[in-house]
């Protein structure tokens, strides 16, 4: 099943070239959608597009439509709050509040007014299992979460987006700062995740990719070169520009 459809989006910050071209793509639901690709290819740009992070951006011109649950979510009179409720994000670097470990965990909920107590303590449970973290982190939830790893602190943000129970999750780069330990618990939590979740990740490098993806979209320069099966895209690519740079003739 289809969980979002992207119909011809194109987006331009200023005059010049467009970031988005054209984009059409469809994100499978409960599966790990990888987009990947150099630096400056819209990546970034497209997430922000999903939940409407780009509203914040100068934008001089775009056009398209993103449908979710069959709701063109551009339009004007779609509920923002409710939609970033629903796509949750994590971004390059951590950011914890500076709360406790629970406390980043129960901020959003308590905020949206959720105040009984066995409602918060089981969230904050079931985010930490599924991200990976509750192993680690369950007999000091009191502690300050900046007194975390790095690692751990990204796969605290990850635990507060599921806090919330969103059906979407997207990671841009989430593991770019992270080392190979850290990492590999973020793309476990990931496998798992899926199982429930749909979700989108830009890598931060092609292996990444391929070890995560179960479909695949190659960018480039605002385009959307090739999407595919993870598996083929990246053993049989079917574009001369992505078989150039999964085999790593560019980057
Ligand atoms: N806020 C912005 N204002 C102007 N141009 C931007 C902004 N964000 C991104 N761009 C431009 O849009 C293009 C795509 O960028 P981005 O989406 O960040 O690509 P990626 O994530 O694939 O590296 C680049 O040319 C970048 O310079
Ligand atoms: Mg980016």
């Amino acid at each position: 099943m289809d969980k979002i459809i992207i119909e011809n989006l194109s987006l331009q910050y200023a005059d010049g070239i467009e970031s988005l071209r054209g984009i059409s793509l469809n994100i499978r639901e409960k599966a790990v959608t990888v987009l990947f690709g150099p630096a400056g290819g819209g990546k970034s740009t497209l997430l922000r597009c999903l939940n409407r992070l780009n509203d914040l951006t100068e934008v001089k011109a775009s056009s398209g439509k993103i449908l979710i649950d069959g709701k063109n979510i551009l339009d004007p009179d779609v509920d923002v709050i409710a939609l970033r409720r629903k796509i949750g994000m994590v971004f390059a670097r951590p950011v914890v509040l500076p709360l406790s470990i629970r406390g980043n965990l129960t901020y959003g909920l308590e905020l949206a007014g959720e105040k009984r107590r066995s409602k918060l303590e089981e969230a904050v449970e079931r985010s930490l299992k599924l991200a990976a973290l509750w192993e680690e982190v369950n007999d000091r939830l009191d502690d300050p979460a900046i007194a975390l790893s790095g690692g751990q602190q990204q796969r605290l943000c990850l635990a507060r987006s599921l806090a919330l129970q969103p059906e979407i999750i997207l990671l841009d780069e989430p593991t770019s700062g992270l080392d190979p330990i850290s990492t590999g618990k973020v793309e476990a939590a990931l496998q798992e995740l899926k199982k429930e979740y749909t979700i989108i990740l830009v890598p931060h490098s092609v292996q990444q990719a391929a070890r995560t993806a179960d479909y695949a979209a190659f960018f480039l320069q605002g385009e959307l070169i090739e999407y595919g099966e993870g598996q083929s895209l990246f053993t049989a690519p079917r574009q001369k520009r992505t078989e150039e740079y999964v085999t790593g003739r560019f980057g």
